[in-house]
């Protein structure tokens, strides 16, 4: 057993679940992009937290892919919550009149993912969608709803699959919820 499981109070997604969910995405992605006569797409990923997500995702939408990573200001180690996420390093690739997917882990208080939509709509790409692969949808602070969304989660912080507590976790298969005596609360939620 993974000893990393003996941290977490509860398991809320199982690694099959989030296998067959992945299936499912790459299908329906691949299936909404050739139904829109598109064969080519630039994923953004944003590190950390989506690069495990990014990688399986990725593997199963049988299209040509570019990939690129933005890299934005993390504040959970902060004591405090920094108002507005900033991208400390942008994407290097052109989009210009490409076809933008952007992955992330989770979609929170929506701050991150607006920010960086707003970003890349700058750099004038043909299209842009979004895909999550969690929604914790009672925490919206901004509006903004996904493209496609692994699993809706309710107001808990989550680890694993990607998804850490001070840096801890990301390498779960699965998605728990941390023991409340291992947690400092954290900061910013
Ligand atoms: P947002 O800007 O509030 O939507 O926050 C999105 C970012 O906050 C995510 O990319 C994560 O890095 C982080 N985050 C939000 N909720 C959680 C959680 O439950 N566990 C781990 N990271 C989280
Ligand atoms: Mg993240």
């Amino acid at each position: 057993m993974n000893p990393l499981l003996q941290d977490l109070e509860k398991i809320l997604v199982s690694e099959d679940a989030i296998k067959k969910r992945i299936d499912e995405l790459g299908i329906e992605i691949t299936r909404d992009y050739l139904n829109a006569g598109v064969q080519e797409l630039t994923i953004v990923a944003i590190t950390n937290g989506a690069i495990i997500f990014t990688a399986d995702l990725l593997r199963k939408i049988p299209l040509r892919t570019r990939l690129d990573c933005v890299r934005v200001s993390s504040y959970q180690d902060e004591t405090k919550p920094i108002g507005e996420p900033q991208i400390i390093d942008n994407i290097r690739l052109n989009i210009h009149g490409r076809h933008v997917l952007m992955i992330d882990d989770i979609l929170d208080t929506g701050r991150t993912c607006s920010k960086i939509v707003h970003a890349l709509k700058t750099k004038n790409p043909a299209t842009i969608k979004t895909c999550m692969l969690l929604d914790k949808k009672g925490r919206r602070e901004v509006a903004f709803e996904a493209d496609y969304v692994g699993f809706k989660i309710p107001n808990e912080f989550v680890v694993g699959y990607g998804l850490d507590f001070a840096e801890n976790y990301r390498s779960l298969p699965c998605i728990g919820v941390v023991k409340a005596e291992l947690q400092n609360p954290p900061e910013w939620t």
